[in-house]
């Protein structure tokens, strides 16, 4: 999938693209059947809600699930980041967040790279978000919130916060965050949520600050995030397990435009459990 001139203008203006429905629901059948057998396993790759059972985050879903190994080599994701980055791009990050319904807690104000900086030592800005969503997106379901422009900013001095979600996170300073959202237009759009159906994706830059609120709905709100960085610029430290931070630079090659719907061979290095290798963290600069 090739983005126009208008897209990349736009992309560079506002921080983000969306693409209400780009998967069909045909597409999305078999990565949501997939979801609830993942949720139910007690392995390191799934972080919990604080003091609840309910599943926050499934990391690295595409190397022990099939139909996510596919999603992660889709040209219609792929494509657009690598245009953007003007490189071959590697998987750094691979999340399934489940916002449950009544229970999915919190994303306090922040932006990706900040924590890939910190935690990971990426040399630079040059990886890309991708936002997919498993289930609709409405107003009540926490939608994520987007400050239109503020990867402008570059990057922001961050607060590491241990303690609000079970998440680690490096969040940013509310009076910071206000003065932001009113240099992007206050009430007349300072914020923005990108709402649609299930198979919609958001492709936003690493720097765009966002948040999403608690999700009181009775929908739970389910998305997969990709974070994609261009293979020059992989991360330098294994401070976090490589289920969190991944450690195979190898640029994605995409698969047929059709593999949602058909069967294509994949790898799926985790299939049989999550290495030992995966859980050990150093310090040393690679
Ligand atoms: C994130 O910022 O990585 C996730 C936010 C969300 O799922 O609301
Ligand atoms: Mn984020």
């Amino acid at each position: 999938m090739k983005l126009t001139p208008d897209q990349i203008a736009q992309f560079d203006r506002d921080g983000y693209l969306f693409f209400p429905g780009l998967f069909t629901p045909q597409e999305m059948k078999s990565l949501n059947e997939a979801v609830p057998a993942l949720t139910l396993r007690r392995d390191a790759f799934n972080v919990r809600e604080k003091g609840s059972d309910a599943v926050r985050t499934t990391f690295a879903a595409h190397l022990y699930s099939e139909p996510f190994a596919r999603l992660a080599r889709h040209p219609r994701m792929v494509e657009p980041v690598q245009q953007l980055l003007g490189e071959a791009v590697y998987m750094h990050q691979f999340k399934i967040n489940s916002k449950t319904a009544f229970e999915g807690d919190v994303w306090q104000w922040h932006q990706d790279y900040g924590t890939w900086r910190n935690d990971d030592l990426m040399p630079t800005e040059r990886a890309m978000n991708v936002a997919i969503f498993l289930d609709d997106v409405n107003a009540f379901n926490a939608p994520l919130m987007f400050i239109p422009g503020s990867h402008k900013k570059g990057v922001i001095d961050a607060t590491y916060d241990l303690t609000t979600t079970s998440y680690p996170l490096w969040t940013l300073d509310h009076a910071l965050v206000a003065q932001l959202v009113e240099r992007a237009g206050g009430k007349h759009g300072g914020i923005v949520s990108p709402l649609g159906p299930a198979g919609s994706m958001i492709v936003f830059h690493s720097c765009l600050v966002h948040a999403s609120s608690s999700n009181l709905s009775p929908w739970n709100r389910v998305s997969v995030y990709l974070s994609l960085c261009a293979v020059s610029n992989h991360i330098r430290r294994h401070k976090r397990p490589e289920y969190i931070a991944q450690r195979d630079f190898t640029p994605i090659a995409c698969l047929p435009d059709d593999c949602l719907l058909r069967e294509h061979p994949v790898e799926l290095p985790w299939k049989n459990g999550m290495p030992a290798s995966a859980l050990v963290t150093s310090l040393a600069e690679i």
